[in-house]
């Protein structure tokens, strides 16, 4: 069966322990019951530790870091390896828009994380996407061929792509999923029958299952919506509900 996967990136929001810890324990509560969805919480670094703890009996729900430097070890200060994080979480998300625009982050450091993250035994969520809504799609594209460079696609199953076209991220104006189905169906090509393509860009749980509809899009990345426990629960559910109402997707060989 092909895989279903919501990731929720807080960013820098639940700027408390306290915080995070009720957002913690309430998703993982909710969602304990949910079918045949991966469920992926990405916090801010500093509080993976303790989130891995309020984790330990849950088996449905994984942790993502947003970031992470591509040396394992050495005098970087201020920075976190791959040996680091894969002591606490499985996934990190690389390479997302605003590490590019704000840490001026280029397609090669990404292709370097990429690399560094597969050798740590540690999933990449690799995040392409356009600028301007109306663009051709050579953006998304060429980021997610830079940051494979070098890298063998027997490897293709072990990471993961969120298509977040930056126009859509924060502004409440989600793209169309028909579209999002195209771009993704494009993005493919670049990758295996195995690599699971997400969309991230405003979602919600009203706009939730018209993504889930399409099958060409295997899951989300969530922003905003994702530090808000019961909207976060609700968009696991009706995704999981519309998938469950599709013809079993074929086991992919
Ligand atoms: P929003 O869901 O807040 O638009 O953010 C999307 C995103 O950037 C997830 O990585």
């Amino acid at each position: 069966m092909k895989r279903s996967i919501i990731v929720g990136n807080w960013k820098m929001y639940a700027t408390s322990i306290a915080d995070a810890h009720i957002l913690t324990t309430s998703i993982r509560n909710h969602v304990a019951d949910i079918k045949d969805v991966e469920i992926i919480l990405a916090p801010p670094t500093i509080w993976l530790s303790e989130i891995a703890q309020i984790l330990k009996q849950s088996r449905k729900t994984r942790l993502a870091a947003q970031n992470m430097f591509y040396e394992p070890d050495g005098a970087y200060t201020g920075e976190i390896s791959p040996l680091m994080i894969k002591e606490v979480a499985d996934y990190v998300i690389l390479g997302h828009s605003e590490r590019r625009e704000y840490f001026s982050e280029t397609d090669l450091e990404v292709n370097e994380k990429v690399v560094a993250a597969i050798k740590a035994g540690i999933t990449p969520i690799i995040c392409v996407g356009e600028k301007t809504k109306g663009s051709t799609i050579g953006q998304p594209l060429k980021e997610l061929q830079e940051a494979l460079a070098g890298i063998s696609k027997t490897h293709h199953k072990d990471i993961l792509v969120a298509y977040e076209p930056i126009w859509a991220i924060g502004t409440g104006k989600n793209a169309d999923p028909a579209y999002v189905a195209k771009v993704v169906t494009k993005l493919r090509e670049v990758v295996s029958v195995h690599t699971p393509i997400l969309y991230g860009g405003s979602v919600n749980s009203s706009n939730i299952a018209s993504y889930a509809d399409r099958p060409e899009i295997d899951g989300v990345l969530v922003g905003g919506a994702s530090v808000r426990a019961a909207e976060f629960v609700k968009i696991c559910k009706i995704w999981s509900e519309t998938k469950s109402l599709q013809p079993r997707a074929k086991e992919v060989k």
